[in-house]
């Protein structure tokens, strides 16, 4: 079953039902796992920043998020995303599926492996290819406004980047910047779970156009019937 680990944008369900509200070996998720209800099917969600959007994202427990969906039967995860826009082609409204990430996070516990193990896992593909194909089908079938390619550049919050930082991260190559897919995707792949990412640009990075909060929380709400859709299309076909 698709898990969805919505972001700032929920998705509007028709029903939700708990599927799993116990905690992990590696703590409290942010939110119970709820069997969602959209028009196209059903799907595992959690709520990174939980029920009341209270967790700001250096504090989210993202080894309890990532394991709470596996156990309650996720078998691959779309990861929602709001972001902001580094690359003049990304307005506030559009969506992307990044191909890339630079992780500029720090002191967050990014792996599940035991203190005295090694492990080296490989990621330098790091969302998977075939996920990111199929949202991006259901973009189009949606008819969402869609980029296929790009790199989240994932800063650690909670405040928002200076206009030097969004400077070097353009020049890292950066597409959008955004707080949450990291270490997010490095989990899923420790766990061998295919990882998407969709974002939704809500504002204009630092430096690059006026930013303002309202807007942002604005064009979240506003967006969640595309994601609904797109999300519906998505599903179609998905054992
Ligand atoms: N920076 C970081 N994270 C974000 C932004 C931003 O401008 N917008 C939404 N999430």
């Amino acid at each position: 079953m698709l898990g969805i680990i919505s972001g700032s944008a929920m998705l509007p369900a028709i029903g939700r039902d708990i599927e799993r509200s116990a905690g992990t070996p590696w703590g409290a998720p942010s939110s119970p796992v709820w069997r969602t209800r959209l028009a196209g099917g059903e799907v595992l969600e959690l709520a990174r920043h939980g029920e009341g959007r209270s967790l700001a994202p250096h504090r989210i427990n993202y080894r309890a998020n990532v394991h709470a969906l596996v156990e309650a039967g996720a078998t691959a995860l779309v990861a929602l995303h709001t972001t902001g826009g580094i690359d003049a082609a990304l307005a506030p409204g559009d969506l992307l599926v990044p191909d890339q990430l630079i992780d500029y996070t720090w002191g967050r516990e990014t792996s599940y492996a035991a203190a005295d193990a090694v492990v080296h896992v490989a990621f330098d593909v790091p969302f998977d290819a075939a996920l990111r194909a199929r949202l991006l089908t259901a973009a189009r079938e949606a008819g969402c406004r869609c980029h296929a390619q790009g790199v989240y550049g994932c800063t650690q919050g909670p405040r928002l980047e200076t206009v030097a930082e969004i400077d070097r991260m353009a020049r890292d190559g950066c597409s959008v910047v955004g707080m949450t897919a990291m270490p997010e995707a490095v989990l899923a792949r420790e766990l061998e779970i295919p990882y998407a990412s969709l974002c939704l640009v809500v504002n204009p990075a630092a430096g690059r156009g006026e930013i303002d909060p309202a807007d942002m929380s604005r064009i979240a709400a506003a967006s969640g019937d595309q994601l609904a859709l797109l999300l519906a299309r998505c599903l179609r076909g998905f054992e």
